[in-house]
């Protein structure tokens, strides 16, 4: 649609028409409206224009009609942008199910991803076509903004908290990756690309990279380094809570109410273990501030995920074989 116009990157997600076409009406309804103001004015200028210095011109005491319209006509335009944009913005936000999970951390001035299958990856993220891909991320220090203009989703990184951005590339091809927010003196140089590959290229890059096993691995190693498995009993009956199948439940808490067992729990959990202490148990675990880095805490939050019959997102091996067989990789898991 825009590729004769060099100041629209690329359409490359399933997105991104639709965020072009949002941001195209809001341009035409815009750029009406001022050329039609322009008109007037200038129109107005000549036709009521007189040489008398001395003119007095004529009262006007209002007009309903007017001023009804002016108001009403706004108003309508204003509630469809509203509606177009919350449409969107849900769209951008509510990755697939089946999304295939990536990791990654931004820090001065670098991007590092994470596959659940084990790949790590600087500055370069490599993709599959025709698959939603899920990235959750946060920063190491400073406040980054992963954007990809050729999908048309952009997000915050920010210390402390985790974002995420999903998309699903249309076409094969190298697209830019881009720190959008000013984030000290290389954040010029804080650029990537994203490779997005056919199916089968993409397999042969996994199968091709991989050393030290699956995220969740070197998240179970970890576990047992960091001993976290000598309170985390399985059965329940140890001096921290058991971590099977919690994931994507509720947690009773001792100050009373529930929270989410998400990526942003456990990650709190790990880091300030006594924000949010689950109920019946005594505030016994000490803090890993400063000894886990963001990228271990995903690998320990993916191990925790792996805990249970069914996980939302899917690693590449699994999205493989789900197009394949969809009913049996379900019960696999
Ligand atoms: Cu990171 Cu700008």
């Amino acid at each position: 649609m825009f590729s004769g116009i060099p100041l629209f990157p690329q359409q490359a997600s399933t997105l991104a028409a639709d965020v072009d076409a949002l941001y195209l009406f809001i341009v035409a309804v815009t750029a009406f409206f001022g050329i039609l103001v322009t008109i007037v004015v200038l129109a107005f200028a000549v036709k009521y224009r007189t040489n008398d210095p001395l003119a007095v011109g004529a009262r006007i005491h209002g007009s309903i009609p007017l001023e009804l319209a002016w108001s009403i006509i706004p108003f309508g335009i204003t509630l469809v942008i509203f509606a177009w944009s919350a449409d969107v913005f849900f769209d951008l936000q509510r990755p697939p199910d089946q999304s295939i999970e990536i990791y990654a951390t931004g820090k001065r001035w670098m991007w590092k991803f994470q596959h659940l299958d084990g790949q790590n990856e600087i500055n370069e993220l490599h993709v599959p076509v025709g698959r939603p891909v899920k990235v959750t991320f946060t920063s190491e220090d400073v406040l980054h903004s992963m954007f990809f203009p050729a999908f048309r989703v952009k997000a915050d990184a920010i210390p402390g908290r985790y974002s995420s951005v999903w998309f699903q590339a249309t076409t094969v091809g190298e697209y830019h990756l881009f720190c959008a927010e000013y984030c000290g003196t290389n954040h010029s140089g804080m650029v990537g690309k994203v490779v997005v590959m056919e199916p089968q290229d993409y397999q042969a890059w996994l199968s091709g990279t991989v050393g030290g096993g699956t995220l969740a691995a070197r998240g179970e190693r970890l576990f047992s380094e960091l001993a976290c498995n000598t309170c985390h009993l399985s059965d329940g009956r140890g001096r921290g809570p058991s971590l099977q199948n919690k994931f994507g439940a509720s947690e009773q808490l001792a100050s009373g109410g529930t929270v989410a067992v998400d990526a942003a729990y456990l990650r709190e959990s790990i880091l300030s273990p006594q924000a949010k202490l689950v109920a019946g148990y005594q505030p016994l675990m000490p803090t890993f501030q400063g000894l886990v880095s963001e990228e271990n805490v995903m690998a320990l939050i993916e191990y925790v995920k792996s805990l249970q019959a069914s996980s939302g997102g899917v690693t590449a091996a699994e999205a493989r074989t789900e197009h394949a067989a969809p009913a049996a990789a379900q019960e696999n898991r």
